[in-house]
């Protein structure tokens, strides 16, 4: 076995860091050295789970020679400040989804990385799936055709509970709602198998839950490519069902239901269809779907691509201004809603 050279700090010690940490310690070459969090009674618990240091003060942790990179897992309007504190210490940066919550402030985490030599980069764990690995091929090979029309769907449901907790459904900490918080894993997929939005309109609005930002969203997308597409998203349907992303290509039509193949109708190849796929228990009404197996084994890949990135020299796969890809579609979807306007990216 490597030796375990890379140490990792997280910040942020809520309901995705034991996924993070479980991900960095079953990594040959890295492990979980420090943790920070506000709250003592949150870190010092998690720390001694995961049998490593823990601080209150960020700057404290970060002055340690043995921290590589620092996970960063506090509510989502805070990313970009507290992983800039990281990058001047000259730690390389990894941010939960979203990278932060509005452009300005993932600039400036890029600025700052730069700025100090290091890198930064973000996990969206969805695209390391073995399905969406296996779309993602097949549209670079060339198998779906020209990709004409692509959608994502996430019907899924939050408690009231989920909200009442303090930061989730606020402008100011979460950014948005069921498209920032929840959809972005497939907002984030869509854009990565469709190419750049040119063009957006849409609506969010709150009709369920007593929260500042939206519990359904809707979208029409244009691609830079011509193609056209839609983005639903809520957390108010009835119990929560499975997300669902289309691709429809000149040679091709898939249809993943709950992560799994439900239509794969491509020229060339067997068909496959498989009317139990979405069955199995995903983030649909549970807020910890994120910490399944399957997401543990991709949080591996991604954290170690930022070992390999460091090692290799080049960026992060999953960088700062990649994820700020599905960032940038959510924010103009926001921008449509509230001026009901066609908005322009880019
Ligand atoms: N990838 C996924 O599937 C996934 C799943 C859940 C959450 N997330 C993301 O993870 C982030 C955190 O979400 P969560 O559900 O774990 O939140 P949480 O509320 O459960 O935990 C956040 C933790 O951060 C701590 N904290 C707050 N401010 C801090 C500060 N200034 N310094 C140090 N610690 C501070 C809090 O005390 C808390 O322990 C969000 O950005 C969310 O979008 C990602």
């Amino acid at each position: 076995m490597t030796a375990k050279t890379h140490g990792f700090g997280i910040v942020g010690c809520g309901v995705i860091a034991p996924t993070h940490a479980d991900a960095i310690t079953r990594l040959d070459n890295a492990h979980v050295a420090a943790v920070c969090d506000l709250n003592e009674e949150a870190g010092k618990a998690f720390a001694e789970e995961w049998n490593c240091d823990y601080y209150k003060d960020l700057s404290e942790m970060v002055a340690r020679d043995d921290i590589f990179a620092c996970n960063i897992l506090v509510p989502s309007g805070l990313h970009a400040k507290l992983g800039r504190v990281c990058a001047e210490a000259g730690k390389h940066v990894i941010c939960t989804k979203p990278i932060d919550i509005t452009l300005e402030a993932i600039d400036d985490l890029i600025a700052a990385a730069d700025a100090n030599g290091v890198k930064v980069g973000a996990t969206h764990q969805n695209r390391n799936f073995p399905v969406y690995q296996r779309i993602k091929r097949a549209i670079e090979e060339g198998n779906l055709g020209d990709l004409l029309y692509g959608n994502a769907f996430v019907p899924w449901y939050r408690a009231d509970e989920y909200y009442s907790q303090g930061w989730q459904g606020t402008w100011k900490m979460d950014g948005g709602g069921a498209l920032m918080n929840q959809s972005i894993h497939y907002i984030d997929l869509l854009i990565w198998f469709m190419g750049d939005v040119a063009k957006v309109t849409g609506f969010a609005d709150h009709l369920a839950h007593d929260i500042e930002t939206e519990d359904c969203g809707t979208a029409a997308l244009k691609f830079a490519s011509g193609a056209q597409g839609l983005i639903q998203g809520t957390t108010c349907t009835y119990k929560g069902s499975p997300a669902r992303i289309e691709i429809h290509g000149t040679k091709g039509n898939v249809l993943v239901v709950g992560d799994e193949v439900a239509i794969w109708d491509v020229e060339g190849e067997q068909e496959e269809y498989n009317p139990d796929a979405g069955m199995s228990i995903t983030g649909a009404s549970d807020p910890k779907g994120g910490m399944q197996e399957n997401a543990v084994h991709s949080h591996m890949e991604q954290i170690g691509d930022m070992i390999a990135a460091v090692e290799e020299g080049r960026e992060p796969t999953l960088n700062g201004q990649e994820a700020r890809r599905a960032v940038e579609v959510i924010l103009s979807i926001y921008i449509s809603s509230q001026n009901a306007e066609v908005v322009e990216l880019g």
